[in-house]
């Protein structure tokens, strides 16, 4: 067979050749080309003078088509929602938009938000890529995200008003704990000028029956009466000031404070030969509220006295109040007894509200939770509790 070839035919041959090839190279790049385009996680539109030529599988999905040929050919104006055809038709005239929002149709004609970036590619054809994102679960989790935050600080909120409506209540309640406590220390002090009164009433009626009263007789009797009658309202207006809440803060001195409080307790600790010592060295001075520190000293004692009172220990009774400047130049208090000291057990729940180890009736548990919220909220100090070698041991820093 000859192997020569007309010039005619070698073109042929070449051009189909090269010709095939070439339409290979080309299809397998278009064919690279849109499985790249279908991996993008945006919907992707091509549009030449305003019609759709090409879309991506996400595309199709965005826009609930079943396939692409439903949106092929179509103007892109019609998947815009009316509320956003001037917005889209402006951007559409510009060769390249940064994203924009707007909301878009399916193509069962259900609206949608949409985030949009386009970029006109080719002049000549007026060919234009568009990007497109639906935003509907985003919007749909942002707005839950929204009504969930929105419950989340009404619930902090209804918290925090509840904590502080159960606060004002403890408060309350410790204030009347308070209240019976200064009525009964009112009482105690009141005993001895009543029995002083009683027995001068019944020793005038004697006089009186015996024919016995006389000017002197009766005056002497309405001074004696007047006197201890002072007494007792003093006594009222001392423990009312005694329990007053403080406004500002003053400047007092430790020590004279301190020796306040025992004058105030003193009578009550002798009946049970309770001991109150007091060591403060002398010119220690504190800015702070001077009947709310009262309280809180008052609440140490009392509780010191009630172990005193039931403890099985014969020997002495005491309960020692010390104070002095420590090295930061803060003010400590330390209030010891010779009590039973207090079990490990319970140790690390004393500030609790209502934590009592006394019979019911005897205890509310208030005193410590309101001795600690006085002296850390009110004074910014701290307080500290431990079993010493003697009894319990309180430690106040201000
Ligand atoms: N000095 C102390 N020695 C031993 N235990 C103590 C001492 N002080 C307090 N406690 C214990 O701490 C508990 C709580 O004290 P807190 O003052 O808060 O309440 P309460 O004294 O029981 O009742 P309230 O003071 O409200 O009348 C007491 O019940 C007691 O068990
Ligand atoms: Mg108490």
């Amino acid at each position: 067979m000859s192997l020569e070839y007309t010039l005619g035919e070698f073109l042929v041959f070449g051009l189909f050749t090269f010709g095939g090839i070439g339409f290979c190279v080309w299809k397998r790049r278009q064919e690279r080309l849109s499985r790249f385009i279908d991996l993008t996680i945006d919907g992707i539109v091509l549009s030449s003078n305003g019609v759709i030529v090409e879309v991506n599988q996400q595309a199709v999905t965005t826009f609930g088509s079943f396939s692409k040929y439903q949106l092929l050919g179509k103007n892109v104006l019609d998947f815009v929602a009316p509320i956003s055809k001037e917005l889209v038709k402006e951007k559409l005239a510009m060769s390249r938009v940064d994203r924009y929002e707007c909301t878009l149709l399916k193509s069962n004609g259900t609206p949608f938000p949409a985030l949009i970036r386009g970029t006109n590619i080719s002049h000549k054809k007026h060919l234009r890529l568009s990007a497109i994102v639906d935003l509907s679960e985003l919007k749909k989790t942002t707005q839950a995200l929204e009504a969930l935050n929105q419950t989340l600080a009404q619930k902090v909120e209804e918290h925090i008003a509840k904590n502080r409506q159960q606060e004002m209540v403890l408060f309350q309640q410790a204030r009347h704990a308070q209240m019976g406590e200064m009525i009964s220390m009112i009482a105690h002090q009141w005993r001895q000028p009543l029995n002083v009164l009683s027995l001068m009433c019944q020793n005038i009626v004697f006089k009186y029956k015996m024919n016995m009263l006389d000017d002197t007789l009766m005056n002497t009797f309405k001074q004696d009466s007047m006197k201890q009658i002072i007494q007792m309202s003093k006594t009222i207006d001392d423990f009312r000031n005694f329990f007053k809440p403080d406004r500002t803060k003053k400047v007092f001195d430790v020590k004279k404070q301190l020796l306040y409080v025992s004058e105030m307790l003193k009578d009550v600790y002798a009946t049970y030969h309770i001991e109150l010592i007091i060591k403060v060295d002398d010119g220690l001075k504190l800015e702070s509220f001077p009947n709310e520190f009262n309280q809180c000293i008052i609440n140490l004692l009392n509780n010191a006295k009630d172990v005193l009172v039931n403890t099985s220990i014969k020997n002495e009774k005491f309960i020692v109040i010390s104070a002095f400047k420590n090295e930061e130049g803060k003010v400590v208090i330390i209030v010891e007894d010779s009590g039973d000291g207090i079990d490990e057990s319970v140790l690390p729940h004393l500030f609790e509200p209502y934590f009592s180890t006394k019979e019911s009736g005897v205890g509310t548990g208030l005193g410590l939770y309101m001795t600690k919220m006085i002296i850390e909220a009110h004074m910014q100090g701290s307080i500290r509790i431990s079993n010493a070698q003697s009894g319990a041991r309180f430690e106040i820093i201000l």
